[in-house]
């Protein structure tokens, strides 16, 4: 049985009715696989769509609520849509009222609906399972507004801008475009290719010739993640504002180049505010050259482009971890994994490698065994197949 019959029994089995008016959304999690902490930056990222995904069963009522439940929660959620500024503290479904609460404001129709969510992608592993919750939240509601006549047919890139302010203002996560873009724009069998500043993109043929995407998930939950990450945004800020004596027409990091920056960096007073920069700056020449190793064929420079994405984040921007850090080095003993680093925020979650075809079994059973030895985790692995962005399932 397919997930979207599923789900739609699922559906029926808690609201009652029949398939007949019940739709099913989808938008998947994103791995990034290089240029990390830049997007909120103005700088590059490169991401591309999981096929796991959030994937909802959905019908329009006239209840003038939001009811949303879960297939692995216990709990619904009702959001009264006169009210939907009252919800930033629940446990769970906030981002979901977030959503709706930026859309209401921004002049969508918001339809009373009955959700229910199916989440495949793992929560707080550093693979954007919330970028996916509001994605799909965003592109449901913007195709009932559509269809009640009152807004366009829903633009995606505008969808991810409103998931990502939902994030920001509702949720109080300063986090940048890159995540809600992937869900929203993700192609199957590609990555993205990813300019933060203007939010032009390319998508990118994965053709890995032997070799493939693999991602580790280290179990560990992200502790502290949300002020810690704030907390990196702002040590950026700070760090470009010192810049700016030398180069006042920066905009952004992303604007200042290696060389510029080596000029510079005395400018920047604070240590730590320094090596900040440092890896934003040298992470965005990286994410290009990286674009340039795969249209040339060259996975072996991709792969080290990758593991030195790794070693700045773990030194110069502090966001790594031991358990990430094990994961990654216990990858690169494999003879056969090219390129690894940790994906996503950082403080724990996943890695990503880079996995010659014929590596892959041996891959997943010796990290798995010495990672669990050092650390008492037991991980898990996934062979990434890069699949579609946000879109209703017909
Ligand atoms: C999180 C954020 C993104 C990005 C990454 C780090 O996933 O949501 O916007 O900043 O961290 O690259």
């Amino acid at each position: 049985m397919t997930e979207q019959n599923e789900i739609i029994n699922a559906f029926i089995k808690l609201y009652g009715g029949d398939s007949s008016d019940v739709r099913v959304f989808s938008s998947p999690g994103r791995v990034n696989l290089i240029g990390e902490h830049t997007d909120y930056n103005g700088g590059f990222v490169f991401p591309a769509a999981l096929s796991q995904s959030s994937t909802v069963a959905v019908r329009k009522t006239d209840t003038g609520c939001i009811r949303i439940a879960a297939t692995d929660l216990p709990d619904r959620v009702v959001l009264d849509i006169n009210k939907l500024a009252d919800y930033k503290n629940l446990s769970w479904g906030n981002y979901q009222a977030g959503v709706a609460y930026v859309m209401q404001q921004q002049g969508y129709y918001i339809q009373s609906c009955d959700i229910l969510y199916n989440d495949t992608v793992p929560f707080g592993a550093g693979l954007s399972s919330s970028a996916a919750i509001e994605v799909v939240m965003a592109l449901t509601l913007a195709q009932f507004s559509y269809e009640k006549g009152v807004t366009d047919i829903p633009n995606m890139i505008e969808l991810a801008k409103t998931a990502q302010k939902a994030e920001n203002i509702y949720c109080g996560v300063n986090c940048g475009i890159m995540d809600q873009f992937a869900s929203a724009m993700g192609r199957k069998n590609h990555a993205i290719f990813l300019d933060c500043k203007d939010l032009s993109f390319k998508y990118v043929p994965l053709d890995l010739n032997g070799y493939k995407i693999v991602i580790g998930n280290t179990n560990k939950k992200r502790s502290l993640a949300e002020s810690k990450y704030n907390e990196r945004r702002a040590q950026c800020e700070e760090a470009l504002s010192q810049l700016k004596l030398a180069y006042p027409d920066a905009e952004c990091l992303r604007d200042i180049s290696a060389d510029q920056f080596e000029d510079a960096k005395t400018l920047i007073l604070n240590d730590i505010c320094r090596m900040r920069a440092e890896h934003v700056i040298f992470e965005c020449d990286r994410v290009l050259k990286s674009v340039e190793a795969l249209d040339k064929g060259d996975l072996r420079a991709f792969g080290n482009l990758m593991t030195a994405s790794h070693i700045s984040l773990r030194d110069l921007y502090e966001v790594t971890g031991n358990h990430l850090d094990i994961m990654v080095e216990e990858s690169l003993a494999i003879e056969g994994c090219i390129g690894a680093r940790m994906t996503g925020a950082g403080f724990g979650g996943c890695t990503v490698s880079i996995v010659a075809d014929s590596a892959i079994d041996r891959f997943i059973s010796e990290v798995g065994r010495n990672y669990e030895s050092r650390t008492g985790i037991v991980p898990a692995f996934y062979i990434t197949e890069a699949g579609d962005g946000g879109r209703e399932i017909l």
